[in-house]
């Protein structure tokens, strides 16, 4: 409210219920932004804020509570619990918006919102100001101005307070339990769904979901940067690479660990791990206050660059490999992007034209892979098939770093320790 200043209102709907097919709903998500500035947790809602209104600053409008409804779909919060429990100083039923929104939105110069994001709302938003417009009788105030209201929030969100690390440290131990449990029972004629499922088993007894898709690739499947199919039976000899993270509270953990499936690595494949744990390690080693976004990312390059040349992969000398980004064959995405309550969180990595800097609070993952298709020509027959990322979730700190993963083994021995331990 602050930011945004007297004179300004800001209007965020909340996510719509959506549908899969025919009548059956898609699990409801609700929107970060509008999450991140409520807590509020129901469709059909839609927070506004007037800084320095006497007759409230935080208006909810939400779904009046209706016994009939509630039979088939349980309790709603209703007004009275959006200003009892949420927090908001006044709050209206949804159905009543076109007879009040426009009213207040007359009072202030300029709108802070998101355009681009809810379609249907963008339509209604646009609507109410234009009918104020119409009326001719445009009193001093009728906004002239439309903010985007999505740069300012997002700014706010890429630092993360005690309460959201708090909450990301929770989803990040998770993963960390079901990556465990899933490394344990692990073993060659294993389909990679029934690998999954071990992840469904653990978010769902911590009351947690899967993040994103969850991509169980083993073999030549690991290659795949997106592959989600999750159908192919592992096999003797094959890695299997597995990026899975829930959400907790709505805060995402996202994880990924490639491990042998039968709990020895081959050469070529530990070879290879090593390589992408050591990048993992240099890039770790640039996450501190005062260091920029672009330094991890350029850390693992070297590492990954070095390394390959090391084995024979790529040819050429190291400074000229790096400027013409040859290892952008084999490492073909960045170290890590910001993490939040969205997996690819919010917030700018660059600050006018310059990487932007590392801060206490912001919190990223660090991703460095390596991943060799099959076939891939000019490149021993040894090395094909073989993908490889090492993924953790690491919080800025005041003299450093902390990572949020690190319950999770890594290194070759305690993988190797604890692939199919529980069999
Ligand atoms: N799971 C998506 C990513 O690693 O960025
Ligand atoms: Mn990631
Ligand atoms: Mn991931």
């Amino acid at each position: 409210m602050r930011m945004i200043g007297k004179g300004a209102v800001a209007v965020l709907p909340a996510a719509q219920t959506r549908f899969r097919n025919r009548d059956v709903e898609f699990g409801f998500r609700q929107d970060s932004d509008f999450y991140y500035l409520t807590g509020f947790n129901e469709p059909e809602a839609v927070a506004v804020l007037i800084p320095g209104r006497s007759d409230g600053e935080f208006l909810l409008f939400c779904r009046e509570r209706d016994p009939q409804q509630e039979i088939w779909h349980g309790k709603l919060a209703g007004t009275r619990d959006a200003v009892a429990e949420i927090g908001a100083d006044d709050a209206f039923p949804i159905a009543d918006i076109d007879d009040i929104l426009p009213g207040i939105i007359e009072q202030c110069e300029r709108v802070y919102y998101s355009i681009g994001t809810h379609p249907e709302f963008d339509q209604r938003l646009i609507g109410w100001v234009t009918s104020l417009r119409g009326k001719g009788s445009a009193s001093d105030h009728t906004p002239d101005e439309f903010v985007a209201l999505d740069h300012m929030l997002h700014d706010l969100r890429l630092y993360k307070s005690r309460a959201e690390i708090s909450a990301m440290r929770k989803a990040a131990r998770i993963a960390s339990i079901a990556h465990k449990r899933a490394m344990s029972i692990c073993r060659p004629g294993l389909y990679e769904y029934e690998f999954e499922a071990e992840f469904h088993h653990e978010f769902r007894r911590h009351n947690t979901l899967m993040a994103y898709l969850p991509i169980v690739g083993s073999g030549p499947n690991s290659c795949t940067l997106h592959y989600i199919d999750n159908n192919r039976q592992m096999q003797e000899g094959d890695l299997v690479l597995i990026d899975i993270g829930c959400e907790y509270e709505n805060y995402a953990s996202d994880v990924t660990r490639t491990i042998p499936v039968n709990g020895q690595f081959s050469t070529e494949q530990r070879e290879l791990y090593n390589l992408v744990l050591e990048a993992q390690e240099a890039a770790l080693a640039m996450i501190m206050p005062g260091r920029h976004w672009n330094e991890p990312h350029m850390a693992a390059v070297k590492v990954i660059t070095r390394g390959l040349r090391d084995l024979g992969l790529l040819k050429g000398r190291l400074t000229t490999l790096i400027k013409d980004g040859a290892y952008r064959r084999f490492f073909m995405h960045r170290t890590g992007h910001w993490l939040g309550m969205d997996v690819h969180d919010v917030g700018d990595y660059k600050v006018a034209d310059h990487w932007r800097l590392l801060e206490p609070g912001m919190v990223l993952t660090v991703e460095p892979g390596i991943y060799i298709a099959e076939r891939s020509r000019g490149v021993a027959r040894r090395w094909w098939g073989i993908g490889i990322r090492i993924e953790d979730d690491v919080v800025v700190t005041r003299d450093g770093h902390d990572v949020l993963t690190k319950d999770l083994p890594r290194s070759v021995e305690s993988i190797e320790a604890l692939v199919g331990a529980a069999l």
